[in-house]
């Protein structure tokens, strides 16, 4: 892998990665990541991002995560993407606790039909057990199923309002926090003046398929300045900090 731009440009080690992806002290903090195709796919032809992904890609991703309070994600990326449990690695924990982390990431699902998938591992096995996040206006008997799998935050309100998911984080005294999409709510983050740092792989491939985003857009986009570009094999891994007031 090669720095383009910002920081040093030439060769990064792998173990110096995760100094390219600081997280500010003492306030909140929202990296957005995704990768995307060359048309802007955010999956392959198997729905998944996966086969959209490289080596470099999941490796930028473990190391820009790896120091996070909570993981944001949709219900439609659950249910394509099916989350693994986040347990506490043991090479991980001096620099966790050094930060003052607890050792692993808890999972944070935003969800208004409750309809995920209750048996996966994720529920069962995690080091923090999952939180998912619905509305006021989900089915009471799918509250109740959904709560003996995970912790349900219900929150006021037709639908969930992200702003109100991130308080509820920070009053938890969770600071950073990334968000991993789907693109439909790292759009409404975004919308909102919410996300930080958009942290875009993009992906040397056209797929012909796979744009999900839905909604007419911002008049006013929200705007980011280019902090780096990492370069492998074609794959372009962009670090975006927002410049939106
Ligand atoms: N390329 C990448 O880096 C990347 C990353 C992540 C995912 N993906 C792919 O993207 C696709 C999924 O993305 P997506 O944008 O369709 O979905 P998404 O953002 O993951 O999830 C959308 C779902 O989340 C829930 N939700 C979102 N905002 C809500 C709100 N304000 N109130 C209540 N519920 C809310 C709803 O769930 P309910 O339907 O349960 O009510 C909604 O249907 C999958 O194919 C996945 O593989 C790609």
């Amino acid at each position: 892998m090669q720095i383009l731009m910002g920081g040093n440009p030439g060769e990064v080690a792998r173990e110096d990665l995760g100094e390219l992806y600081p997280w500010p002290v003492g306030q909140r903090w929202v990296r957005g990541m995704m990768v995307t195709t060359l048309d802007g796919a955010a999956h392959g032809s198997d729905n998944a991002s996966g086969s959209i992904s490289s080596t470099a890609d999941k490796v930028i991703f473990n190391e820009a995560r790896r120091l996070a309070d909570a993981i944001l994600i949709g219900a439609n990326t659950m249910r394509v993407e099916r989350y693994r449990p986040l347990k506490a690695k043991p090479e991980q924990q001096a620099a966790r606790a050094a930060a003052g982390l607890r050792p692993a990431p808890v999972v944070v699902m935003i969800s208004g039909r409750l309809d995920l998938p209750w048996d996966e591992p994720i529920f069962r096995e995690s080091e923090f057990v999952p939180i998912v996040v619905t509305s006021e206006t989900a089915a009471p008997d799918a509250v109740e199923r959904a709560r003996e799998h995970c912790e349900v935050v219900v929150l006021p309100g037709h639908k969930v309002d992200p702003g109100a998911v991130l308080d509820v984080l920070t009053d938890r005294g969770w600071n950073r926090i990334v968000c991993e999409g789907g693109p439909n709510l790292l759009g409404e983050i975004a919308a909102q003046g919410l996300l930080d740092e958009a942290d875009i792989s993009i992906a040397p491939l056209i797929v012909a398929g796979g744009q999900v985003v839905t909604g007419s857009g911002l008049d006013n986009p929200d705007r980011y300045r280019l902090a780096h570009v990492i370069e492998h094999e074609g794959f372009l891994f962009n670090r975006y900090i927002s410049i939106s007031d």
